[in-house]
């Protein structure tokens, strides 16, 4: 192992300062709601010294179970790592957190990962439907109930078995311990705008969809969204957010991606199956670079979304240089692009040639 970048990953002085800089990464990003479930009475000092004890309290329960990593996080900054309001974290064992390598702002997102703002024991936990999913304190990334065993007092979540239950529950707080994280990645793979983890899918109800394991739909949707937005396709990026539960749900096995992203989406104002329809026509199932494009023989057809909807390669590449989809010029060709995805700026928003099947 000799990556230019490996002096990152070395335990244990790593994981030292990885605790230290997580929590100030937390501390300088972090805003807990605040809903004090503290009776209204007490000062704010003692409502401090309260939380402190309380913090202790947990702390001391974590080392005990053998979870010192998550029992220093909390002993250090126990302002930022509980919210002030309900919560349930899940702790980490330390063979593993201490072996995640991962740079503090990512550190800080997979301990947000691990809490949900709300108080679940385990009796709470495996009172919930098997497929249940649980919000957490990362914005759109939920966890999933997968088992529940109720005689066993066993709970999976992502597959994970919570090994160490209620090991601390008092005041707002629930925490228990798991021997691994929710999520799993690989950190040769680290980038600054990295959606590393990979949460299951749930509909709008909170049950899931597709398991982050089953889901074998690789494309990082949420990095594709900030970029789409920040390189100025802004109405296409609000589109596709608005479609792409849909889109997940029928493509558990999607592994890349082409978008032909135009300059501006009409009927994005609210999902619709028309803004679906649109949506999808611009996605391909598999990666194209420009010069594979290129490539294709003119009339060659291309596989969107869309069932029974292809695109047409109408170009004229050798007397123009540029590659046109139904007629439509591919401006800004490669635009974006990782090993999932390729983004293409189009002059303008392709549309459907038989408008007749719009509506079946
Ligand atoms: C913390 O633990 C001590 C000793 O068990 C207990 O007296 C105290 O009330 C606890 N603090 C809180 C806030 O629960
Ligand atoms: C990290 O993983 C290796 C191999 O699995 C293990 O030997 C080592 O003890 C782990 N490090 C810590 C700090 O737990
Ligand atoms: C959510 O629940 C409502 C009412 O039970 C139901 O009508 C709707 O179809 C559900 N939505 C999804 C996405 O399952």
């Amino acid at each position: 192992m000799a990556g230019s970048c490996s002096h990152w990953w070395h335990a244990p002085i790593y994981a030292t300062i990885s605790v230290i800089l997580a929590v100030t990464a937390i501390s300088t990003s972090y805003h807990p709601d605040t809903k004090a479930q503290i009776p209204h009475s007490v000062g704010s000092d003692s409502l401090n010294l309260h939380k402190l004890s309380l913090s202790l309290n947990a702390s001391r329960a974590l080392r005990r179970e053998g979870f010192n990593f998550m029992a220093t996080i909390l002993l250090i900054s126990p302002e930022e790592v509980l919210p002030s309001s309900e919560s349930t974290i899940f702790a980490i064992q330390d063979h593993d957190i201490s072996n995640v390598s991962l740079p503090p702002w990512l550190m800080k997102d997979l301990l947000h990962y691990h809490t949900s703002p709300s108080k679940l024991s385990l009796e709470d936990l495996s009172k919930k439907p098997q497929g249940r999913c649980i919000p957490t304190l990362l914005p759109g990334k939920n966890l999933a109930i997968t088992k529940i065993d109720g005689q066993e007092r066993k709970v999976e979540i992502n597959h994970v078995l919570i090994s160490h239950p209620d090991i601390f529950v008092e005041g707002p707080y629930s925490i228990h311990g798991i021997p691994g994280p929710f999520t799993s990645f690989d950190p040769r793979e680290i980038e600054p705008d990295w959606d590393f983890i990979r949460s299951p899918i749930c509909d709008s109800n909170g049950s899931l969809v597709a398991d982050a394991s089953e889901a074998r739909n690789r494309v990082p949707w949420s990095r594709i969204l900030r970029l789409l937005s920040s390189n100025g396709f802004i109405s296409f990026a609000v589109g596709l957010h608005g479609v792409l539960d849909g889109i997940l749900r029928d493509n558990v096995d999607l592994s890349s991606v082409t978008i032909f992203a135009p300059p501006d989406l009409a009927y994005v104002g609210s999902p619709s199956p028309l803004l679906e329809t649109i949506v999808r026509l611009h996605i391909l199932p598999q990666r194209y670079t420009y010069r594979e494009l290129s490539l294709l023989p003119e009339k060659a057809s291309l596989k969107t979304l869309l069932p029974d909807e292809d695109l047409q390669i109408t170009s004229e590449v050798s007397f123009t240089g540029t590659v046109s989809i139904n007629g439509i010029k591919i401006t800004t060709p490669d635009f974006i692009s990782s090993q999932e995805f390729m983004i293409h700026g189009i002059s303008r928003a392709l549309e459907k040639v038989k408008l007749s099947t719009i509506s079946r």
